[in-house]
């Protein structure tokens, strides 16, 4: 029966899974199976993405025709002519006469180098950038030469903004259920096999999948549909960043691969002796025997960790055969930037070390740190220090180089860090700590008062102190004409109906004193509040300077009486979260309109006049929010 996976309304996975398979490519091994990706596209036109591996052609041709449900294959796109995706084409075309092949022209070469099949008729030749539009979809294809093959090229959607990568972004492993790699956990269960597939498929190829890599990050891409493994919808970026790491040759983390070969167990006890050490240095280690552990677990293991030591007997006055044949494979993928070591063994003429260094220092980057240790037979306690020694060097290093690469990640973080935004967000401005005082004044026989946050003293001899007070209040008026005021200080105490009295209402329209005990007058004549206050303090002023809205007062300080010692003052962030009521009285038939977060004082309109300032508490249109 059919097997299939929705990837998106209109693009099917008819790819399968193959668990048979013990090596890819007769050399990898793939313990837990490869899947063989291929996609329908079901538009206008309707188009497969590449096809399978001969071993399950069955199943594949059964997916195209469950998905296709009797509807003509308008085309074939061919990204790759490796036989794990192609070798089904000549069947698949033999099924379909209406197909047209889609591919460039190193592909339709290789058709015919594989399958004696002369395409041209029925091909549509495509090169690096030529579109092919399907009805809703449009495909744009691009070239990724040695991604993995010369041949091989992509295919962007640019309506779904999907990539159909090829080989590239691939993982080992066959698909237990599941299409997409968010669906499972990912880096617990598939990391490894993707590095692993990496480093055998392209690790060679590094400068041409920077090259795809380039040329990816320029377009948006919601879906990534490699040819096997996963299709990416999530963490699209992790996953890119693992490739940008590898593909640079650069470690993704610090750690020692320990690679050795042994005939008798004395060079492997020399690499379990140094793991040892360097873990009790807190250096990560993995430690392989290269005559067991298949090589492409060690190569992507190069890949992972920054050092690698390699431990080998000599033999036929040549390096031990699986160690010698490991680094060959190793070279072969063209690691790069890595800081290596050598250990080697012989019992009347070791010289494996010199031959093995021969093999790795070439590589591009390749750091070997002095310090060859030579091991005559079996390792004696004699030897524990030169041991010690590499594994101090080995730990030094890598904490010389974390701290360069941290410090090169900060300056790198610095300088693509965001530009701060350089608005005003005005709740900053709330942070600042205020008081609440009541100002008062008399001009002739009017006495007044209005609530104020900005009193500070200036300096403490002579004592003079500053205020800040709206030009549309009343009071700000009467200070300027009087030359003197009062500044009683809130407690924590103060009901709300002190501050409405005096700040929610003009003392151009009503008398603020009117009803209210507050009859005291300070020595200078002016009326202090003597109740939820714990202190006035009267003043003289110097000097009044016009800032826009409010008039700056400096001001000697005449008169300054505690009035109850225990009273805290109250801060005009208490006033905000505790005193002030919660529900802002906003009528209920008002439906547009914005309200003062200070007072709950309501405009109604449409659209708040940027230069509105609140009638009762003189606050601005910064203080108002919308209403609903
Ligand atoms: Fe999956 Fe290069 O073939």
């Amino acid at each position: 029966m059919y097997c299939v996976k929705k990837v998106t309304e209109d693009l099917t996975w008819v790819g399968a899974n193959d668990r048979r398979l013990s090596m890819f490519e007769g050399v990898y091994s793939v313990p837990n199976g490869v899947s063989y990706n291929s996609y329908l596209l079901l538009d206008e036109k309707t188009v497969l993405f590449d096809t399978v591996d001969k071993s399950v052609s069955e199943q594949f041709m059964e997916n195209v025709e469950h998905v296709l449900s009797g509807r003509r294959l308008d085309y074939v796109v061919i990204q790759h002519m490796e036989p794990d995706h192609s070798a089904t084409l000549a069947e698949l075309l033999r099924r379909r006469p209406e197909t047209t092949v889609v591919c460039n022209k190193m592909i339709a070469d290789m058709i015919k180098q594989f399958f004696n099949l002369d395409i041209t008729p029925r091909a549509l030749i495509v090169k690096e950038g030529d579109t092919l539009s399907t009805g809703r979809h449009n495909l744009t294809f691009i070239a990724a030469p040695m991604v993995h093959w010369p041949e091989v090229m992509v295919t962007y959607d640019t309506v779904d903004k999907i990539l159909f990568s090829a080989d590239a972004f691939g993982t080992f492993g066959a698909l237990n259920g599941a299409i997409f790699a968010d669906e499972v956990d990912f880096d617990r269960d598939y990391m490894d096999e993707a590095r692993r597939y990496y480093t055998t498929i392209v690790g060679k190829y590094g400068a041409q999948v920077q090259s795809l890599l380039k040329k990816a990050s320029g377009i948006e891409i919601s879906l990534i549909c490699p040819l096997h493994g996963f299709v990416w919808r999530r963490n699209l970026d992790s996953f890119i960043n693992k490739y940008l790491l590898w593909s640079s040759y650069t470690p993704e983390e610090s750690g020692v691969v320990i690679a050795y070969a042994s005939i008798y167990g004395n060079t492997a006890n020399a690499a379990e002796v140094l793991s040892a050490y360097l873990f009790d240095r807190g250096v990560h280690t993995v430690v392989y025997d290269v005559s067991v552990t298949p090589a492409s677990d060690i190569i992507a293991a190069c890949f992972r960790f920054s050092h690698i030591v390699f431990a080998a007997p000599t033999y036929n006055s040549g390096i031990f055969v699986t160690m010698e044949a490991f680094l060959h494979d190793l070279a072969a993928h063209s690691l790069q930037n890595r800081t290596v070591a050598f250990i080697q063994n012989g019992s009347w003429a070791p010289t494996s070390g010199k031959q093995m260094r021969a093999i790795v220092e070439p590589l591009r980057n390749t750091t070997v740190l002095n310090g060859l240790i030579s091991v005559k037979s079996a390792l004696k306690p004699e030897q524990a220090a030169e041991l010690a020694a590499l594994a101090d060097t080995i730990a030094a290093d890598i904490a010389e180089k974390a701290a360069l690469r941290k410090q090169k990640e900060e300056a790198e973080a610095v300088e693509n860090a965001p530009a701060l935004p350089c608005g005003i967000d005005n709740n900053a401005m709330f942070k600042l700590s205020y008081g609440l005082y009541v100002l008062t004044a008399r001009s002739g026989e009017k006495d007044n008062g209005c609530i104020i946050n900005t009193a500070v003293q200036l300096t403490d001899s002579p004592k003079t102190l500053t205020i800040a007070v709206n030009k549309a209040n009343f009071t700000e008026q009467m200070i300027r004409e009087s030359g003197e005021f009062n500044l009683s200080v809130l407690t924590d105490a103060v009901p709300m109906s002190v501050i409405s009295r005096f700040g929610f209402q003009s003392g151009r329209d009503c008398s603020k004193f009117e009803g209210c005990d507050c009859v005291r007058r300070s020595v200078n004549g002016i009326r202090y509040i003597p109740k939820y206050t714990n202190a006035y303090i009267s003043c003289k002023v110097l000097e009044a300077r016009d800032h826009g809205t409010h008039t700056l007062f400096v001001a000697e300080v005449t008169e300054a009486v505690v009035l109850d010692k225990s009273a805290e003052s109250v801060t005009y962030e208490r006033y905000l979260s505790e005193i002030k009521p919660k529900t802002a009285p906003v009528c209920s038939t008002v439906q547009k309109g914005y309200v003062c977060k200070i007072c709950g004082y309501v405009y109604e309109g449409e659209t708040l006049p940027a230069d509105f300032v609140c009638p009762l508490c003189k606050h601005g249109a910064a203080d108002f929010e919308p209403i609903g």
